[in-house]
């Protein structure tokens, strides 16, 4: 059974699941290399379709959630009537069992969520974003892989779009922006704010929204490289609370009602569903304090949030659904890996390198020679196998160093990422380290969620850890990333810690790098000392390390 997964709103994606297994992921970005591409994602599918060597005329379902009409334009004319075909578009012919299947926004994501927890009895799955398809939460019962729809609310009760407003009046755009409000929240008293955002913000007690807020639902604003301003009238409002309270507070404030608000929708559905296992989707949780919120207030046994929750990872989620619809006793399978990207073989890799005219050597032990160009203080680019799925780095495409000199930090913002200086960065570490570092955590592969740092152990690592004492994890275990793995074990030989600073291998304002021609590209456009292309390093003249 191959359904192919697609997604043409914003963060256009395509995915290919076989028999209820995701195959191949990648977002639209990545090849268009504009940040949160919208519009038919047909170099992902392409891709896709190549890489699983399924040609499109043997798949059993497309499964498309937002931009069905524009999608349908791209699969054969035999089977779906065309209207208006476009020329010069790349076209894939579908087959005629081909079924074409929509499935909504919010079922896709809760599909995404659910059907990649591997969760055995009940669950309650939270879907939350800004709104799509006119849905903003929806809460669904999750039970022997099948989802029941619990409640569902419009974007009135958008606590993404509220949080969006927060950014925008901070002068961010959308999208890209609401992480950098969390960062700077942990700066910030929510107690100097109290009261400044109250009215911009749904509300909900005991389970139930109590007063939501009818200007979410208005949108209005602009876009630009990818990024949009869609909240004027809020923003504005919002704005006029600044002067008063001051931005890291007003930020502190917005966090802080992001996280009440949603413990007081989530905590009583847990409550009444008799369950103690949560599954998450939808941008609103790619808010790791959000989750770490609902962590420690829920008395949760298990929490998956899925690691691509916004919408680049509704394609998953659809061909998820799809395949569930066809296989209702299929098993409810734990995504382990999100290495699902594009992958390059050393003679390609060779290939760019000599194009480029690059000097570079081949080593024997990339793990072994990066390791120790780390320790001595070296900023790496990390470019090996499978790209990731998402927006975290997850040691396919980073940008390391090591995290014990407190002024790696700022050296990284400085020469490499050119960001905000209160934004943390993010630690790897080996799978059985974490206990030392993060006692009380659970395994977390996938940089979801933040948990507290050791006391003892904070000044250690001092640039992965926030200003509020917590750290953002990627736990690595030894038989999913054998490679990574050995190089954080390695450096953890040399410094004493086994831990690497792990950010995303991209130039500010681009997505992750995906050809290699990107990656060398964004080496030699910042500071970076080395570039680990698969087997082949690369230096430049006076590097550290
Ligand atoms: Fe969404």
């Amino acid at each position: 059974m191959r359904i192919l997964g697609v997604h043409a709103g914003h963060d256009a994606a395509a995915a290919l699941v076989v028999d209820g297994e995701v195959v191949a992921d990648a977002a639209e970005e990545r090849f268009q290399r504009v940040k949160h591409a919208q519009g038919i994602p047909f170099h992902a599918i392409g891709w896709c379709l190549e890489d699983a060597k399924c040609p499109a005329l043997e798949l059993d379902a497309v499964a498309i959630v937002d931009g069905v009409d524009e999608v349908v334009q791209v699969l054969d004319p035999g089977v779906v009537p065309l209207r208006h075909p476009p020329f010069d578009l790349r076209r894939f012919a579908v087959g005629r069992q081909t079924e074409v299947v929509h499935v909504e926004h919010h079922v896709a994501h809760a599909a995404s969520a659910y059907l990649t927890s591997g969760f055995a009895g009940r669950t309650l799955v939270v879907t939350c974003d800004g709104v799509g398809d006119d849905v903003s939460i929806s809460l669904w019962r999750g039970d022997e892989g099948v989802l029941t729809p619990l409640a569902s609310l419009d974007a009135s009760a958008s606590l993404g779009w509220f949080y969006e407003a927060v950014t925008e009046a901070l002068g961010w755009w959308s999208w890209d922006g609401a992480g950098r409000t969390m960062g700077l929240a942990a700066y910030g008293d929510p107690e100097r704010a109290a009261g400044a955002l109250d009215t911009f913000c749904p509300h909900f007690e005991a389970g139930e929204l109590r007063r939501g807020v009818p200007e979410l639902g208005r949108r209005s604003g602009v876009a630009f490289q990818g990024q949009e301003h869609i909240h004027f009238e809020l923003a504005h409002a919002i704005r006029l609370q600044l002067a008063r309270c001051g931005r890291e507070h007003l930020a502190a404030e917005a966090q802080r009602l992001l996280e009440t608000e949603l413990q007081a929708l989530v905590l009583p559905w847990l409550e009444r569903e008799g369950t103690r296992q949560l599954a998450c989707a939808g941008g609103v949780f790619l808010n790791v304090k959000l989750n770490q919120s609902l962590w420690e207030t829920a008395g949760l046994a298990a929490q998956h949030i899925y690691p691509n929750s916004g919408d680049a990872g509704l394609a998953v989620g659809a061909a998820l659904y799809a395949h569930h619809q066809h296989a209702p006793s299929a098993p409810n399978r734990r995504l382990r890996n999100m290495r699902l990207g594009p992958e390059h073989p050393p003679a390609l890799l060779r290939e760019r390198l000599e194009l480029c005219g690059v000097t570079y050597d081949e080593v024997d032990d990339p793990a072994e020679t990066a390791a120790r160009l780390l320790a001595r203080g070296g900023i790496l680019g990390w470019f090996q196998g499978r790209m990731e799925s998402g927006p975290r780095a997850l040691g396919g495409r980073s940008i390391l160093m090591s995290p014990t000199d407190p002024k790696a930090k700022d050296t990284l913002n400085a020469r490499v990422k050119f960001r905000e200086g209160f934004r943390p960065f993010c630690p790897s570490m080996t799978a059985e380290a974490r206990e030392r570092y993060l006692p009380g955590s659970r395994p977390e592969p996938f940089m979801v969620t933040s948990f507290p740092v050791a006391e003892d152990r904070r000044n250690r690592i001092p640039a992965v850890v926030h200003v509020d004492g917590t750290a953002r994890p990627q736990t690595v275990e030894r038989e999913i990333d054998p490679l990574y793995w050995r190089l954080i074990d390695l450096l953890g030989r040399e410094t004493g810690e086994p831990v690497v600073l792990n950010t995303s291998f991209n130039v500010r304002g681009e997505p992750i790098a995906n050809d290699p021609l990107d990656a060398i590209r964004c080496f030699y456009s910042g500071g970076m000392d080395h570039l680990m292309l698969g087997p082949f390093l690369v230096s430049k003249d006076g590097a550290r390390g």
